[in-house]
């Protein structure tokens, strides 16, 4: 790597998505006269409770447009989860129903604020080494932690990392992405001294790789995680639990091409794709593209729809996989709100009318006379049974030969009988469209353009 070019692409990129004094005053201001409101609040409900800024704005490395502030309600040692939802309730009265009530591991508020996006979040005190109530009492811990420890030029350092993971795609422990927390980022490099340092680190980690700040052992619950992380304020937590193999090994593969040849496009790729381009993309590819488009009026809070989601996605895979076809690879966009699209590339939407299954050598007496039962007096056998070497075979007749008929039927039921979940199932029911190949352009547009786009082009971003 040139360290001249590097150096400038360095200045470019925090040019970019460095706040400025202006935002920085403007934030803390906000911030400022929020939080002491929020402590007056709860002093009048009679809480003992403190509101504290933590998050990427507490701990200087937020980037500029993107910030979401995080205001955490730390409640003191004499409450239990039983009292949450009092807090709650005392911060919904302030928040005029501009907020939403989400879930995570336990409930929280999502709420716009003078135009900025604020979760409020609840939690209990945690002294160090102390009793876990709820997995956010450590948050208070990690900006202690920080605040000791990061320097001007490291946050600058933990926001290049942010905006490179995100440029690639990685950015992000929340169930849709299953990449880097930001506090997994300023971890990295506290560790490593550099985004650089952390790249070149990176070029040659192995799975299971452990990585400890202080010194401390691995933490039993990580067994099986791709890369381990240590919390250095709670020992018995993986920091990086979150990341799914795919982040992980999608972030060395670009850490190793970066270094090679550093370039803007890893930390802000090209987001053009258009209707005809993704057309053209589909045609004349030899496979044949499967879409189910579900529409409904609201859904849920992100992480519970992507949980949702990502189940339903696997459940009419193997569906689609135990009537015959092949899928090679698929994926699943949604835009959060109102429509929702899962797409599988099937080696072939038409499959053979029939099908051969090899059933149990003739020398099994018992397992021979039931698969004989089963198939010798089947309207659906089409040949046999015979034997072919030691064991009995038969030719049988396929129920659906076209992929797109085989997952109408399966829906009829909304999925529930081959496991989409609850909720899906209702919207599927009340409003879905099965279609294939360029029967998909009527709902090109938005987000889902580009998502196609990446997903047909079947490579990392920033190849090109
Ligand atoms: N946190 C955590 N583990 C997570 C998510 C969040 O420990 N999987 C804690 C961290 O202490 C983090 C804080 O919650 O600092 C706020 O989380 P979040 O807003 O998701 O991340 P930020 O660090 O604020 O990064 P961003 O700039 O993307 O908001
Ligand atoms: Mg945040």
């Amino acid at each position: 790597m040139n360290d001249m070019e590097y150096t400038q692409l360095r200045e470019k990129v925090l040019e970019r998505i460095k706040p400025g004094e202006a935002d920085e005053k403007q934030i803390d201001e906000f911030t400022t006269v929020f939080v002491k409101e929020i402590n007056a609040l709860l002093r009048e409900e009679g809480l003992d409770a403190e509101a504290e800024l933590h998050g990427s704005v507490a701990h200087g490395t937020w980037i500029r447009g993107g910030q979401d502030l995080d205001v955490f309600i730390v409640l003191g040692s004499g409450y239990e989860r039983d009292d949450l939802h009092r807090v709650l309730e005392a911060l919904k009265r302030r928040l005029d129903g501009d907020y939403v009530e989400a879930y995570a591991e336990h409930p929280y508020l999502q709420a716009r604020v003078d135009g900025y996006s604020v979760d409020l979040v609840p939690c209990f005190r945690l002294e160090k080494g102390g009793r876990i109530k709820s997995s956010t009492d450590r948050t208070p811990l990690h900006t202690g932690y920080l605040a000791e420890r990061l320097t001007d030029e490291a946050r600058d350092e933990v926001r290049l990392l942010k905006q490179f993971t995100d440029g690639i795609g990685v950015y992000g422990a929340e169930i849709r992405v299953k990449g880097f927390s930001g506090y997994l980022c300023e971890l990295l490099v506290l560790r490593y001294g550099s985004f650089t340092g952390l790249l070149e680190a990176a070029s040659t980690w192995r799975r299971g790789t452990v990585i400890s700040l202080e010194g401390q052992g691995e933490p039993a619950e990580a067994f099986k995680d791709p890369l381990v992380v240590v919390d250095p304020v709670d020992t018995t937590r993986n920091v990086a639990s979150a990341l799914s193999p795919e982040s992980l090994w999608t972030f060395v593969a670009a850490a190793r091409d970066f270094l090679g040849e550093p370039e803007v496009g890893y930390f802000f790729p090209s987001a053009e794709a258009s209707k005809e381009g993704v057309l053209s993309l589909m045609d004349g590819r030899g496979s044949d593209l499967v879409f189910l488009v579900v529409e409904e009026h609201r859904a849920e809070v992100p992480d519970s729809l992507w949980g949702q989601l990502h189940k339903s996605h696997e459940a009419l895979r193997s569906a689609l996989t135990v009537g015959g076809f092949k899928v090679l690879r698929s994926t699943v966009w949604s835009n959060e709100e109102n429509r929702h699209v899962f797409v599988y590339e099937l080696e072939s939407a038409s499959i053979s009318g029939a099908v051969k299954h090899l059933g149990p050598p003739v020398a099994m007496t018992a397992n021979s006379e039931s698969f004989l039962a089963r198939h010798a007096g089947n309207g659906s056998t089409v040949a046999g049974p015979w034997i072919e070497g030691d064991r009995w075979a038969v030719l049988s007749k396929r129920q659906f030969t076209e992929a797109g008929a085989l997952l109408t039927d399966r829906l009829e039921d909304g999925g529930r009988g081959v496991g989409v979940s609850k909720n899906l199932a209702v919207r599927v029911l009340q409003h879905h469209r099965v279609l294939l190949n360029g029967e998909i352009g009527d709902y090109l547009g938005g987000g889902f353009t580009l998502h196609l786009h990446r997903f047909l082009k079947g490579r990392p971003r920033w190849f090109e």
